[in-house]
């Protein structure tokens, strides 16, 4: 007997299916099937042969592979007693739920005494499957694995794209063929990481940004996580996420995975990115003020960096307002005696040094320019130099000679006591100041992988964001070490790269752009000779790569020549005009035919408008620009397209195209097929396209 169970989203099926009472297993997921599909036979039909040098029968590649029945990968299940010896489980069908959208699993070992449930939520709207699976026990146990709902890679694939990344240097894509045996991706930190970002995407073949089939996890945990690609010998493939390996530390009765978030496309890796956008956006993220647009930030940190000086600080915060500055943050150096990194963090108390009459004259100042005021915390961290750590030495995480990382230790955020000193510190400042938002900083990793460190340090924002519903939080970790829809339940913006090199910035931006919206992608126009690179790019180039996402300034606005104020109040002009359908555009990857040219169409959800950013990364090998081909639109649709940047032609571009003089008037069948003709550029500049349907 076939138990089935099929999950729709209008772009997608799902379908499972199981011999009796086993475990199921994912017999079909791709494009949508018939609604009176036979699924008994599609059970059927999925059945592979057996052969010489192979079992009797061959153990299902289920959602929870069991070692128990002798599957000859990874299973989904590593546990043992409180003794230590093995437990090997074998699960049976107690009860199937199912409504529109859920359906939840139960299955019991009644000779080991443990339930293993797994659920399954798909949306209709954003196409995101999430899927997790929770384990309870009659009796303590300890885990050393338990893998959310395995689901199987396609086979019509030869590689699998996962993510790298270091500090500066997010997002980076690896490209990794199949072949037998495990591909491991693990962030054993305590964060999802700047090395590890939690997702894959699995291509078919021929799959590009635009066009063909492609499939996508992302692992919603901030306390770092494993991930298997394993092809077994039989040529299946299957794909386990968790939390990283052993990071459940104590025997215990519940255990569970985060969520992981599932889906397929068609339309290529742009069909992955938009559903994981538009969810991350409209599901994920809860807005203080979902109908205010997202304010122009200021932040401090490379204008003055610990230098905190009321006059000079007062200064900047008018000239950025001049230039279009919504938002003051003042960042890392307002507290304790903060004057470099090797002190104060967690004496979260305004320094009377610095801030004689406290905080109020600075916000006084800020508000009279018509911005709203924001603070940096690191609330997770101590320093051993502080107040703090003199009063309570063993509220630190680890061992007392672990290695420290910029100076500092971290708290141990499992600690009741340690989260109502942080949550005392923190709700005091909030309530003493209008702060209409927190930078919350994480600035090393962790002596060892805990999930109880996490399980922690969100239950402390989650009871912040209670309290203080009103405030927005930024999830930053020395830039991008902790991007995750877990961290993103909790907070609206991430820092995502502590990079503000607007060339490094091109690309992290078009890679995050797999997973992250423009609503929480914080970027910013840093320091004319950049900070972390030692680069100098043009205004321009620097402006227009912040108004590709959550923009915002950072340089010291006292540097400026009026050239670049005038170009920086202008694009920031521009970016205020337009975010009110920027927001929620989705951001699609272009196929650039030249390598040296990263570019995007950000696409209104009705398709009658878009933007392109072309940014020219590198000198290109022909020597005119090679057509752009747009994606997404309306074939049928006449679209008038102008160049909003086309007083930026330099001298050397002679000749006259068509879009240096007027707007080119096209189909999107056009637009698509044949792509956009651009004049010539220097490298390192961006062209920047407006389009609106007509
Ligand atoms: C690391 C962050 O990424 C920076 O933006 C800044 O806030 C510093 N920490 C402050 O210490």
């Amino acid at each position: 007997m076939t138990h089935s169970y099929r999950i729709d989203t209008g772009r997608q099926t799902l379908v499972l299916a199981a011999r009796n009472t086993r475990l199921p297993q994912v017999v079909y997921w791709g494009a949508p099937l018939p609604a009176d599909e036979d699924l008994a036979m599609l059970h059927a039909a999925h059945a592979i042969d057996i052969t010489g040098g192979m079992l009797d029968e061959n153990p299902d590649l289920s959602l929870c592979p069991e070692a128990s029945r002798s599957f000859p990968g990874q299973p989904g299940l590593i546990l043992r007693d409180a003794g230590g010896a093995p437990v090997l489980a074998m699960f049976s069908l107690v009860d199937a739920v199912q409504t529109a959208t859920d359906l939840r699993l139960t299955y019991r070992d009644a000779e080991n005494g443990l339930d293993l449930t797994c659920t399954f939520l798909s949306d209709p709207e954003t196409h995101i499957i999430t899927c997790q699976t929770a384990l309870n026990a009659e009796y303590p146990v300890y885990l050393d694995w338990l893998a959310a709902p395995v689901l199987p890679a396609p086979q019509h694939s030869e590689t699998m794209i996962d993510i790298s990344g270091r500090w500066c240097g997010e997002f980076q894509l690896a490209h990794t063929p199949w072949s037998a045996g495990i591909r491991l991706r693990e962030s054993r930190t305590g964060r999802s990481g700047h090395e590890h970002f939690p997702g894959l995407i699995v291509p078919c073949h021929g799959a590009t940004n635009t066009q063909g089939e492609a499939y996508a996890f992302h692992y919603g945990w901030s306390g770092g996580h494993r991930m298997i690609a394993e092809e077994l010998a039989d040529g299946r493939r299957q794909i386990q996420w968790g939390h990283a390996a052993g990071s459940d530390t104590q025997a215990a009765t519940h255990f569970s995975t985060a969520p992981l978030y599932i889906n397929y496309s068609d339309s290529g890796l742009n069909g992955c990115a938009v559903a994981f956008q538009r969810h991350l956006r409209d599901r994920i993220v809860t807005w203080p003020k979902p109908d205010t647009p997202r304010p122009v930030h200021y932040n401090c940190w490379e204008a003055v960096y610990f230098d905190h000086k009321l006059p000079v600080l007062k200064d900047i915060a008018t000239r950025a307002a001049a230039l279009g500055a919504e938002r003051f943050v003042l960042d890392d150096g307002w507290f304790g005696r903060r004057d470099d990194d090797t002190t104060s963090l967690s004496d979260w108390i305004v320094d009377a040094r610095k801030y004689p009459q406290g905080l109020q004259p600075l916000i006084a100042h800020i508000h009279g320019l018509g911005m709203t005021f924001g603070l940096w915390f690191e609330p997770e961290m101590i320093n051993e130099d502080s107040d703090t750590y003199r009063t309570h030495p063993g509220w630190v995480l680890g061992r007392a000679d672990q290695t420290r990382g910029r100076q500092q230790l971290v708290l141990n955020m499992a600690l009741p006591a340690v989260r109502e000193y942080l949550y005392g510190r923190i709700a005091a400042i909030l309530t003493d100041h209008p702060i209409d938002y927190i930078k919350w900083d994480h600035n090393r990793v962790l002596p060892m992988p805990d999930a109880a460190q996490t399980r922690g340090t969100y239950a402390l924002l989650d009871r912040l964001r209670v309290d203080f519903p009103a405030v927005e939080i930024e999830s930053c970790a020395s830039g991008g070490g902790r991007i995750d829809f877990g961290i993103l339940q909790r907070t609206q913006r991430v820092w995502l790269s502590d990079s503000n090199d607007a060339l490094e910035r091109l690309r992290i931006h078009h890679d995050a752009a797999l997973f992250l919206p423009m609503a929480v992608t914080g970027s910013h126009v840093g320091p004319r000779i950049c900070h972390t690179s030692g680069r100098t790019l043009d205004m321009s180039l620097r402006a227009w790569v912040a108004a590709q996402r959550h923009m915002g300034f950072e340089m010291d606005p006292r540097e400026l020549t009026d050239h670049e104020a005038a170009v920086l109040s202008k694009v920031t002009g521009w970016w205020k005009q337009n975010r009110h359908w920027l927001h929620s555009a989705d951001i699609l990857r272009l196929d650039s035919a030249d390598p040296a040219v990263i570019a995007e169409q950000q696409l209104a959800r009705d398709k009658t408008r878009f933007v392109v950013f072309a940014g020219k990364a590198a000198t290109s090998t022909q020597i005119v620009p090679r057509p752009l081909r747009l994606t997404g639109l309306d074939g049928q649709a006449r679209y008038r397209v102008t160049l909003v940047n086309r007083d930026e032609a330099p001298g050397l571009s002679r000749g006259a195209p068509l879009l240096k003089s007027g707007s080119l008037v096209a189909s999107g069948t056009y637009l698509m097929q044949h792509g956009v003709t651009l004049p010539w550029s220097f490298p390192d500049r961006i062209w920047v396209l407006q389009g609106e349907s007509l």
